[in-house]
């Protein structure tokens, strides 16, 4: 590593003094930036996020006899957000999911990107916007529909993505017991791909509670995009119609997930479950800008009498059953969560998009507003 020349650290000096002496904007600035926690609270029902990551750390709500439970995975300390690779309530991008061979071409033009996922690209990379620190634009905490909106600005070439993007993204309890998400992105100076995906991990019995196998899910999705090995879409999009794949009413998971495919593990064994992008239907007119609300999902824990409805405005929705979730990953309290131990369903674009012309563009271009909205409601 370089020594910093003695000029830029009298320059850096000079730098925080400035800021030290500016008062009201600059401390704010420096709050704003700082990484805290933030809570919601609307009743019994609340949530606490971070800005790192933009990070959805808890999700709390009753159950059917009052019981109040935090239902979605996580941590207890924001370094252990830090250190994990797991996504935890995350806000994934610049393109969340995979980017086969960490390259694609837009404009004529061969983009390189850094690979994450062995060859391929998960989740914006390496240092993708789930693993930087984002600013706090505004909080309110409490009252009827509180809120928190979080900004970061990606910079040009970041991960080998092109053009500067800036993206907001607000948390906000919109009614009772409904979660809205509201993101949104433009690009600066280039084109250039964006595909956020909230990644929470739902275990509507109770984080830690056990496997969500006996929770049924039903996907309002008639075709999905099968995928090879490395789960690298084929680029087809199949009917789920007589394959293991079909969700469109409601069916226990535990009754599907050993029959299909969820990647392979480190010494190449065959994981089973869900990891699977569903065609949402309705979502055909998509081009990843602003669309209504459609019903993408219902999600029912018998046990305690919680269920969640999903609506998003996204043309995908990914399946993912906790498959790499193993004991050894230890979440809040202490507690080992294990393989199926909660749920995803990120809403986004399809997988490899980039690399797929008959596949919903996810290209953005200067003057254009990329728009995701979703909204989990929430009874019990
Ligand atoms: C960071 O994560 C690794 C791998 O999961 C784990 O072995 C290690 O103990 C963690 N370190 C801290 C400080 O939590
Ligand atoms: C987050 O970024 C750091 C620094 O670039 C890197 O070491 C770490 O592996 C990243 N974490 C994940 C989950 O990609
Ligand atoms: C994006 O969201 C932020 C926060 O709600 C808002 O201030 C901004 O106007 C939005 N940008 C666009 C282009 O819609």
């Amino acid at each position: 590593m370089a020594r910093p020349a003695p000029l830029l650290l009298l320059l850096a000096a000079v730098c925080l003094v400035a800021a030290a002496s500016a008062g009201g904007a600059d401390a704010a600035e420096r709050k704003a930036t700082t990484v805290g926690v933030y809570e919601l609270r609307k009743g019994d029902f609340s949530i606490r996020v971070t800005n790192w990551g933009a990070v959805i750390m808890s999700v709390v709500l009753p159950d059917s006899r009052g019981k109040l439970d935090d239902v979605v995975l996580g941590y207890d300390t924001i370094a252990e957000y830090v250190n994990s690779s797991t996504y935890f309530g995350a806000l994934v991008g610049r393109v969340a999911n995979r980017i086969a061979k960490a390259r694609f071409v837009l404009d004529g033009k061969a983009y390189h990107l850094y690979p994450n996922d062995g060859k391929n690209t998960l989740h914006g990379g390496h240092r993708g916007f789930s693993n930087v620190t984002w600013t706090v634009k505004e909080h309110v905490g409490g009252g009827d529909a509180p809120y928190i909106t979080l900004y970061y600005h990606s910079f040009d070439g970041e991960q080998g993505f092109p053009g500067a993007l800036d993206v907001y993204v607000t948390y906000q309890l919109s009614g009772p017991y409904v979660l809205s998400v509201h993101m949104n992105a433009t690009a600066a100076g280039k084109a250039t791909p964006v595909n956020l995906a909230q990644h929470s991990y739902w275990n509507l019995g109770g984080a830690g509670s056990g496997d969500i196998l006996g929770n049924t899910v039903q996907l309002f999705a008639s075709r999905y995009t099968p995928v090879d090995a490395e789960l690298i879409p084929t680029g087809q999009v199949a009917p789920v119609a007589g394959t293991p794949y079909d969700l469109r009413a409601p069916t226990p998971v535990g009754a599907r997930v050993h029959l299909v495919m969820g990647g392979l593990s480190k010494t190449g064994a065959t994981i089973y479950g869900f990891d699977t992008n569903y065609a949402v239907d309705g979502g055909d007119d998509v081009d990843a800008h602003a669309h209504a609300l459609r019903r993408v999902a219902v999600v029912q824990d018998g046990k305690s009498g919680r269920s969640l409805e999903l609506w998003a405005n996204q043309p995908g929705v990914q399946f993912y059953t906790g498959n790499f979730l193993t004991a050894d990953v230890k979440g809040k309290g202490g507690k080992a969560y294990g393989q199926y131990g909660a749920l995803c369903l990120e809403t986004q674009g399809f997988p490899d998009a980039v690399n797929h012309p008959n596949f919903p563009s996810v290209i953005v271009r200067p003057g254009q507003v990329y728009k995701h909205e979703m909204m989990y409601k929430f009874s019990f």
